[in-house]
């Protein structure tokens, strides 16, 4: 049983700094796909999704998680691009790595969150607020199907929200070991 703790979730729902705060916590190193993915291919996400498009960089995301599977990773924070769980393959890594947190967050706060800078590609659109309830309408049954544990996270601070995350992964493992 690989006991890593796995944040998905849309673009904004805070993956990366709630990643952080657990990682201080539990004193497990983190793994950002998306930072990884970066520092491997030398080129930033917008760059790569010109390059290789975004299927492309979906293959990316699976090349890495299958090999984090066959590292045996453990006890590694790993925070995930909002679009990992579009691949079937994707889903049943990410279930296999570990403990999978979906952190929820609604429109208006993943539009406030996700404004403040320009780097994710599929948000350079004429209507973002539209395009983000588009894109959460397709995912969020897959996100549902990936997760162990859904988090609304509008409203609560980052103590709270890793302070749940660690209780639930405790009662997780309790109960499968
Ligand atoms: C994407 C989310 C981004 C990044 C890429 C595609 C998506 O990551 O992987 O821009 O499809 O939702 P964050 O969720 O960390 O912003």
């Amino acid at each position: 049983m690989l006991k890593n703790l796995i944040l998905i979730g849309f673009m904004g729902t805070g993956k990366s700094t709630i990643g952080r705060e657990l990682g201080k916590v539990l004193g497990y190193p983190i793994i950002d796909t998306d930072a990884r993915i970066v520092e491997e291919q030398n080129c930033s996400i917008a760059e790569l999704f010109e390059l290789v498009g975004e299927q492309g960089f979906r293959e990316t995301e699976t090349d890495l998680l299958r090999r984090l599977l066959d590292q045996r990773l453990h006890k590694h924070i790993i925070s995930t691009g909002g679009g990992i769980i579009l691949r079937p393959e994707n889903r049943k890594l990410l279930k296999e790595l570990g403990f999978v947190i979906w952190l929820v967050a609604d429109p208006d706060t993943i539009l406030e969150r996700t404004s403040r800078n320009r780097e994710r590609p599929l948000l350079q659109t004429p209507n973002p607020k539209a395009t983000i309830e588009n894109l959460l309408n397709q995912r969020v049954e897959l996100y549902r199907e990936t997760a162990h544990l859904s988090l609304e996270t509008t409203g609560l601070d980052f103590d709270e929200i890793t302070t749940g995350i660690i209780e639930s992964a405790r009662y997780h493992y309790s109960h499968l070991e």
